[in-house]
């Protein structure tokens, strides 16, 4: 039977005690990015196809060996994570950025296996720095991103291929000499989905591109694949990869973000005071805003780690510490009632948080740590303070 991986989360990150760790802090978990990605591992060996680790969503360097034990490089959005993705993770690096600067495109060049570009135009503009690279010795290949056209989001705001994206080329605008100069094509339009949006969009797509492929070296098929979720249709997404490389004659690459890290973290928080306004409320050391953006932009309500069951307690509405009325995380019901200092945890925090604190108000970043469930090692990476504050302004 598959794990249900949110359950198991849940089971491993009980045992932690979280007062192990200063507040606010992110503890991840070693031996679930190991597993997440043994499972992506596995998928490429009978695939035959190439993963990589979606810089945006998780890299945390610390755990770059981890990662890097399994998967075959990094999938990087500019020239910060190109270099992250180069200097720290190793492997493949493949670099795709809606808009490149020339000034920044040159070392992107160098730094990086594939460059991506967002449109025809961008390519025709930087033909002459791509070549020069190649000419100084430099192995970079090129992409394309295109748009499918085949739009499968349940979310508008994750959604490239939804009405004006300006994510990827619109497929039906590619004329065959937009194709010189290319060794591949990209496509992501997915956002935590399982196998079948993926098919439907493959073949939607396939009588498109199908006839520029066998012209082409590869075909990314980009992130949004919660391979690692418990019901993704693994077997499925083999056989669509080994269709295309058989078919197409492409090696295929897949650049999943959130599968990596998914259920393997927490972020632990702390209350710093009560108070009643029409219901219970809370203040905390952990802002929505700061700290799990998404939750605002998403939006989205995490999951507190040992919640009652609906109609068991009171709700208590938690926020954080910043001046933004809508700093809210949303309604709970802690098993402690949330006395001033107790500690709590939203569990699957490792993606999509860590990559996007910020210091509005000068709340402080959460300390970030490693913990392996396996042996209940427990490394403090790093605290923040006062420095990092001011160096960002
Ligand atoms: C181009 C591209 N590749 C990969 C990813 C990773 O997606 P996910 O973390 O949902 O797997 C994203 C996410 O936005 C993306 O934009």
């Amino acid at each position: 039977m598959a794990i249900d991986i949110a359950e198991d989360s849940r089971a491993r990150f009980a045992g932690f005690d979280l007062t192990r760790v200063p507040s606010p802090c992110f503890v991840v978990d070693a031996a679930q990015i190991d597993r997440n990605c043994a499972i992506l591992a596995d998928v490429a060996a009978r695939s035959g196809g190439h993963v990589f680790l979606a810089l945006k969503a998780f890299s945390m360097p610390s755990l770059a060996p981890v990662v890097m034990a399994h998967l075959s490089g990094t999938a990087a959005s500019g020239l910060h994570e190109a270099r992250l993705g180069r200097e720290v993770f190793g492997g493949h690096v493949a670099t795709f950025s809606a808009g490149f600067k020339a000034d920044e495109l040159d070392r992107v060049l160098r730094l990086s296996d594939h460059v991506i570009f967002n449109s025809a135009a961008q390519h025709a503009r930087f033909r002459g720095a791509v070549m020069g690279a190649q000419a100084e010795g430099c192995r970079v290949e090129v992409g394309l991103r295109i748009n499918p056209e085949h739009s499968e989001g349940w979310n508008a705001t994750y959604d490239p291929a939804g009405p004006c994206s300006r994510l990827g080329m619109p497929v039906s605008q590619v004329r065959p000499e937009d194709l010189e100069g290319i060794d591949g094509l990209h496509m992501h339009t997915l956002c935590e989905q399982g196998f079948e949006p993926l098919a439907r969009t493959w073949r939607a797509v396939e009588p498109v591109i199908g006839p520029w492929l066998n012209r082409l070296k590869w075909l990314n098929l980009g992130g949004g694949h919660h391979i690692t979720r418990g019901d993704y249709d693994r077997d499925g997404l083999v056989d669509l990869i080994r269709h295309i490389r058989a078919t197409h004659g492409v090696e295929v690459y897949l650049e999943p973000g959130e599968a990596v890290a998914l259920q393997a973290g927490i972020l632990v928080g702390e209350i710093v005071d009560r108070t009643h306004n029409e219901m219970p409320l809370a203040i905390s050391d952990i802002s929505a805003t700061c700290h799990m953006p998404d939750v605002i932009e998403a939006p989205y309500r995490p999951e507190l780690l040992g919640e009652l069951p609906e109609g068991a307690a009171a709700a208590i509405r938690v926020g954080g510490p910043s001046c933004l009325a809508g700093d809210v995380i949303g309604d709970f019901r802690p098993a402690d009632g949330w006395p001033v200092g107790a500690r709590f945890a939203f569990l699957d925090q490792a993606h999509y948080s860590m990559v996007k604190t910020n210091t509005f108000n000068g709340v402080p970043l959460p300390s970030l740590a490693v913990w392996d469930s396996r042996t209940d090692a427990l490394n403090l990476v790093r605290s923040f303070g006062y420095d990092d504050f001011l160096m960002r302004l």
